[in-house]
C-alpha cells in the first residue's frame, strides 16, 4: 500500500484514479478548491478509511502545505487541478495562469520542502499547437500552443522537467487529447445534453461539425497513467489517446441528439473551428506507449457511444 495525493481529487479525471487507486488498496488524500469539481463526485469514497479529501487552493502553497497537514508517507502527487475550460482561459489569461501554471509551481515547491520523491502530471494534447494533418508524435517540434492553457500546460512541463534535475525522483507527462466519460464536469457531450434538456427540439452546434478529433474513455485513460508510472525510469513522457484518427463533432452531436432527443435538429455554425484555441484537427500518434505494451479498449468511436450512454444517464436520469 502506497499513499497517493491527487490535486483536482473532486474533478472528472481525479475522481476516476482516485477509485482506481483505492479499489488497488492504496491511501489517497484529494485536494481540490471545489472551483469546478464538485463533492458528490466523491461521495461514493468518503466512507473508505484509506480515502481522506481537504478542500484548498493547490496554487498557494501554504494552503497547500496546510491542507496536506499530518498526512504521512506520501510517495506520489498525480496533479489533476487545472483550469478546463479553454474559452474562459482566452478570455482572462489570469485564469490559466492560477490554475494551470500556479498549481504546478506551488506542488513542486510543496514536494520538494516534505521530500515527496514522484510526480505524475495530466498535460495535454494542446502543448503542441496546430499541426494540421501531420501526424504528432512525442518529438515533434516547434512546440507551439495557441490556447492560453496550453501555454500553462506547457510551462507546467518545463517547471517539473527542471525540478527532475534538481530534487525529483521521478516525472511522468501524460498527455492526452479529450477524455470522456463519468462524472462528467465539462466537455463537448455534456454541453450538447444541457443545450438538448434546455431546447429538446434543436441542437445548435458550435462550429460546421467538421472537427475531427481522438477521443478517449476515462478508463483507459487511468489504466494507461498507471501502466506508464510502473515503467522504470526517472522522467517518462507519453501521448496518450485511442489508436484511430477520431470522429467528427457531428458524429458526435448526431450520438447525443440520438440518445437524448430523438426528434430534435441539428443547427450547425459556419466556423471550421468552435472557439480561439480551438485546435479543428489533428493526427496524434500512440506508438510510443503502444509499443511498451499498453492498448486502448475502446476507439473514438466506441468511447463516444459510451460516454453518450453514459452522460445521459447522469445529467437525465435514464
Ligand atoms: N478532460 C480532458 O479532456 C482533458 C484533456 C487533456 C488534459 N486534461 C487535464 O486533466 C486534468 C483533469 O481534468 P478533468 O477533465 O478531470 O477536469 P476537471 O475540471 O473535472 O478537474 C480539474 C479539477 O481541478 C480543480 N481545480 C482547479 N483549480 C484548482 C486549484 N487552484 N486548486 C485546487 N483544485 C483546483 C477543479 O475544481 C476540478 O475539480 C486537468 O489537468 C486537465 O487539464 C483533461
Amino acid at each position: 500500500m502506497t499513499h497517493h495525493l491527487i490535486s483536482g481529487g473532486a474533478g472528472f479525471i481525479g475522481a476516476n484514479l482516485a477509485t482506481s487507486l483505492l479499489k488497488d488498496g492504496h491511501r489517497v488524500l484529494a485536494i481540490d478548491d471545489l472551483s469546478r469539481g464538485r463533492i458528490e463526485t466523491i461521495h461514493h469514497l468518503t466512507n473508505n478509511p484509506n480515502f481522506d479529501f481537504r478542500q484548498a487552493d493547490c496554487a498557494d502553497r501554504d494552503a497547500l502545505d496546510a491542507a496536506i497537514g499530518e498526512a504521512e508517507g506520501i510517495t506520489d502527487v498525480w496533479h489533476m487541478a487545472a483550469n478546463s475550460d479553454i474559452p474562459a482561459g482566452i478570455a482572462d489569461p489570469r485564469i490559466d495562469l492560477h490554475q494551470t501554471f500556479m498549481t504546478t509551481f506551488a506542488i513542486l515547491e510543496v514536494m520538494k520542502a516534505r521530500e515527496i520523491p514522484n510526480l505524475h502530471f495530466a498535460s495535454s494534447s494542446a502543448i503542441y499547437g496546430d499541426f494540421g494533418e501531420t501526424m504528432i508524435h512525442e518529438d515533434i517540434g516547434p512546440l507551439l500552443p495557441i490556447s492560453n492553457y496550453g501555454a500553462m500546460k506547457l510551462a507546467s512541463e518545463a517547471q517539473i522537467r527542471a525540478a527532475v534535475e534538481a530534487f525529483l525522483s521521478r516525472a511522468d507527462i501524460f498527455r492526452f487529447p479529450n477524455v470522456i466519460g463519468v462524472p462528467a464536469t465539462h466537455g463537448v457531450i455534456l454541453d450538447f445534453v444541457h443545450k438538448l434538456r434546455n431546447t429538446p427540439e434543436e441542437l445548435q452546434v458550435l462550429g460546421n461539425g467538421t472537427q475531427q478529433k481522438a477521443y478517449l474513455h476515462v478508463d483507459d485513460l487511468v489504466r494507461a497513467m498507471r501502466h506508464i508510472a510502473e515503467i522504470p525510469g526517472r522522467y517518462q513522457l507519453f501521448n496518450i489517446g485511442p489508436t484511430d484518427d477520431g470522429v467528427t463533432v457531428s458524429m458526435i452531436a448526431e450520438t447525443v441528439r440520438d440518445v437524448a432527443s430523438p426528434s430534435a435538429s441539428i443547427i450547425f455554425g459556419e466556423e471550421s473551428r468552435g472557439w480561439v484555441g480551438d485546435v479543428p484537427r489533428f493526427r496524434y500518434s500512440v506508438d510510443r506507449l503502444i509499443n511498451t505494451g499498453w492498448e486502448p479498449s475502446l476507439s473514438s468511436q466506441e468511447a463516444v457511444q459510451r460516454a453518450v450512454a453514459e452522460i445521459v444517464a447522469q445529467e437525465m436520469g435514464r
